[in-house]
Parts: structure tokens; C-alpha cells; sequence
């Protein structure tokens, strides 16, 4: 795999115990002013940031294994985003495309009806957060059949809000005494291998018949589906089930939504992860890796869903922001450039490479994914806390999800470095090792 160009060395030094004395500072700082709801899991105050390192405000260099949850595709400084949002800042912040439009938020648009799947007319509306663009892909799909219900899926993450939270299934720490949610949502059974052993069309079988006995298609706007779970564990369905899923819902008037939030954007290997079954949704929600670390979402559909609600029924005042448009511009140039859905196609040879290996172990139940978005299913929780600690302590940084919490999630950047990726891997294959020889 071919290294990038980096300007923050790519390496691993861990000099501190824990938390140096300068993060400790800031650390007793935001204990006095963050509301606790927001503890942060990483040991260090982040000054640096680049390819494969978050750097802390005490000189530790950690090998990232998150990406700030799948953002910073391109890397967390990227050189093209940072000049690009440094020049689109110069010219002008913000004028509101509602009130005084721009040519970048156009431009983005256009680059989202090239790139998402299908050569059908496009349309796209932006936001700023993920859940932002979960929701208006909602309110688009009820606009144009004019139906109500929204079915979700199980283990499903779509964000924070009121109507993402009533959509995303796990209730500590999302949900918890933050209800009522928004009505009219139903969870339905989705695909998950390891666990069903169904295949898709029979997992799809079973999904459509829920749909049908419980809510009726006549009153289903639409389906919303991560086509690979992110927060639910990185399941990837049973070949099949994605595609007879859009067929029932293009029998059935019911508007099919890919949540390609976290899967999105050459993060699996393809521009998008519906392509690796080549299915065509009606409606595609995106954000996190879009832009570089900018705050920005999209939700893109066919022209006719997208352009449902009447005018002036989508939008909010930071909605497709100049500069963030500016890095989604810069930030899309590079994954062209550098082809980084090859590349973490390419990483994906080297995490099995060095993570299948582990499935000798009783602990290690599957490795899963695609490309860049590769996670190892544990037996519990217990068991992933402690490899997680154990990676943070030797200075590499990964996620853990799935409801019982027991499934290790690899994000890094597209842009890691060969070496860096390596050594990441060694130490929590190494600490997988640690923990099963504790366990037996
Ligand atoms: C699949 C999916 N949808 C929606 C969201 C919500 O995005 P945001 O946190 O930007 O609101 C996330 C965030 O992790 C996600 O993974």
C-alpha cells in the first residue's frame, strides 16, 4: 500500500502515564464546565492531528483507530482541505443559501448526484450533522407519498435528535429519560449472519413480513436502513437481503433511505455501501466522512422524492455552509486523487491479514466488514472493555459497539500509513491474545 504524504510524523510514542500533567489540567478544567452527559474516552487532549496520529497536548502520539467515529477519511488535517476552507473562509463565513445562495453549495450537489449510486436525475438538500440528514430524508419520503410510518431496523444508529433517537435502537446511553420519542416509528427485524444464520432472502422474508403485518405498506413512507450497521456492531446482511428489500419497496410506493452516514464515502471500499450489492436506493442520507471534519450532511435523492416538499419546506440557517462546502469539494477531490476506496480495499487485505488469524481464539466470535470498516465480534462486553483499555494504554485508539458492547470497530483514515496501520494491529491482536489466555 502506498504511503500519502503526511505532516505530523507518523508515529506511536506513548511518554505519559495516562494523562500527561497539560491534559490532566484541561481535563480538571472540563470537569468544571462540560456538562458530565459529554466524557470523553480517549486519554489525551488532542493538539495535533494528521495520516494516522492524534498527537496530545503532552506530546503522546497515538496510532488512531477512529477517526473521530469515521470522519476524518482524508485525515484529520488534511493539506487540500485545510486550503480550501482557509480560502473559502477568506472570501465569506456564511450568508445562509436559503437567503443569499453560492456556487460551492451547488457545486457539492452535483457531485453528490455523480457519485451516489444510480444514473437516475438527482437531487440534494444539505445540513450540517448526520441525524440532520436522517430526518429530512424522512420528512422528503412522507412529502412525497404522503403516508406516515417510518420502519427502522434493529440495533439501528441514526443519530441524537427527538426523531433520530425514536429510530436508534440502544436505549443506554442515547436514550435514556429522554423520552416521549416521535411516534409512528417501528423497528423491525433486519440481518445480522452470525447470529439469524438466515440467508438475505430468508432474513428479508422475515423482515417484509413484519413490515406488512404490523404496519401495512399503505402506511409506510419509508424504510431506513444502514446498509452496513455502524453503532449496531458493523453487521453486514446476508447476501441479498439488501436488494429484495428495495424490490418490496418499489412494489410497494415506500421510499427506500440508505444511511451511508458512517459507511459512506469510500469508507468500505466503495464510494458507497450499498455498491457492494449494487443496490440503487430512492433517497441516501450522508455526512461524517463528506467533508474533511467540516460539519456537513446531504441527503440526496431521485429528483422527483427530493423535490416533494413544497419550497422553502427544507433547509436551517448553517445547512450547506461555504466552507464546509469548500472542504466536501476538497475533501472528494481527494478521494479521487488518491483512489481511497482502493485503498481501504487495500486495507482491508492487511486488517484480515493480521485479525482472522484470532479466529482460533474462543473469545473471537467473527471478523466482519468491508474495507476500511472492519470489526471483530468478541463473546462480551467484559472482554472488549479490557482489549480496548489495554490498545488506549499501549497508545492506539479504537471504538467498541454493538448493544452488549463486545465488538471492536476499526475506522482509521483512509490515508494511514502502511507501517502505523501494522503496528495498530499487532498490539490489539496482541491484547486479544493477553485477554484470551486470561479467560481460559
Ligand atoms: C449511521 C449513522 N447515522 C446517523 C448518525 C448521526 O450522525 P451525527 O452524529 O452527525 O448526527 C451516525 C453517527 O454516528 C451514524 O453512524
Amino acid at each position: 500500500m502506498k504511503d500519502l504524504d503526511y505532516h505530523v510524523p507518523q508515529q506511536r510514542t506513548i511518554s505519559t502515564q495516562g494523562m500527561g500533567p497539560v491534559s490532566s489540567e484541561l481535563d480538571a478544567r472540563r470537569q468544571n464546565a462540560v456538562a458530565r452527559a459529554l466524557s470523553p474516552g480517549l486519554p489525551g487532549y488532542v493538539v495535533a492531528a494528521d495520516g494516522g496520529v492524534l498527537v496530545d497536548a503532552d506530546g503522546n502520539s497515538f496510532i488512531d483507530f477512529a477517526s473521530g467515529i469515521a470522519v476524518t477519511s482524508v485525515g484529520a488535517s488534511n493539506q487540500r482541505v485545510a486550503a480550501a476552507v482557509a480560502e473559502a473562509a477568506a472570501q465569506f463565513t456564511h450568508t445562509c443559501f436559503m437567503i443569499s445562495p453560492y456556487e460551492s453549495y451547488i457545486a457539492v450537489c452535483e457531485k453528490l448526484a455523480e457519485l451516489t449510486p444510480g444514473d437516475h436525475a438527482k437531487k440534494s438538500a444539505l445540513f450540517n450533522s448526520g441525524a440532520e440528514a436522517v430526518e429530512n430524508a424522512v420528512k422528503v419520503a412522507r412529502s412525497y407519498t404522503g403516508k406516515n410510518a417510518v420502519a427502522v431496523f434493529d440495533r439501528a444508529y441514526h443519530g441524537r435528535t427527538n426523531l433520530t433517537l425514536a429510530m436508534t435502537a440502544k436505549n443506554k446511553p442515547y436514550k435514556t429519560l429522554f423520552g416521549p420519542f416521535a411516534s409512528d416509528v417501528y423497528r423491525v427485524p433486519s440481518s445480522y449472519p452470525l447470529h439469524d444464520g438466515l440467508t438475505g432472502p430468508e432474513a428479508a422474508e422475515r423482515t417484509i413480513k413484519v413490515l406488512e403485518q404490523e404496519i401495512g405498506a399503505e402506511n409506510l413512507a419509508c424504510v431506513v436502513i444502514e446498509p452496513i450497521q455502524g453503532e449496531g456492531g458493523f453487521v453486514v446482511p446476508a447476501e441479498g437481503y439488501l436488494p429484495a428489500l428495495v424490490e418490496w419497496c418499489r412494489k410497494n410506493n415506500v421510499v427506500f433511505v440508505a444511511d451511508e452516514v458512517q459507511a459512506g464515502f469510500c469508507r468500505s471500499g466503495e464510494w458507497f455501501s450499498v455498491d457492494h450489492e449494487g443496490v440503487v436506493p430512492d433517497v441516501v442520507a450522508t455526512a461524517k466522512g463528506i467533508a474533511g471534519g467540516m460539519p456537513l450532511s446531504a441527503v440526496t435523492g431521485r429528483a422527483d422524492i427530493m423535490d416533494a416538499p413544497i419550497p422553502g419546506a427544507l433547509g436551517g440557517t448553517y445547512g450547506g455552509n461555504p466552507v464546509a462546502c469548500a472542504a466536501a469539494l476538497a475533501a472528494i477531490e481527494e478521494m479521487e486523487t488518491h483512489d481511497l476506496a482502493g485503498r481501504a480495499r487495500e486495507m482491508e487485505t492487511i486488517i484480515r491479514r493480521h485479525l482472522e488469524p484470532l479466529l482460533e481464539l474462543d473469545v473471537v466470535r467473527e471478523v466482519r466488514g468491508h474495507g476500511a470498516m472492519i470489526a471483530v465480534e468478541l463473546v462480551d462486553g467484559e472482554i472488549t472493555g479490557a482489549v480496548a483499555a489495554a490498545c488506549k494504554a499501549a497508545g492506539v485508539l479504537i471504538l467498541t459497539c454493538g448493544l452488549d458492547g463486545n465488538v471492536i470497530r476499526l475506522l482509521p483514515a483512509l490515508t494511514i500509513p502502511e507501517n502505523l496501520l501494522v503496528e495498530g494491529l499487532e498490539i490489539m491482536a496482541e491484547a486479544i491474545n493477553t485477554q484470551a489466555k486470561e479467560r481460559a
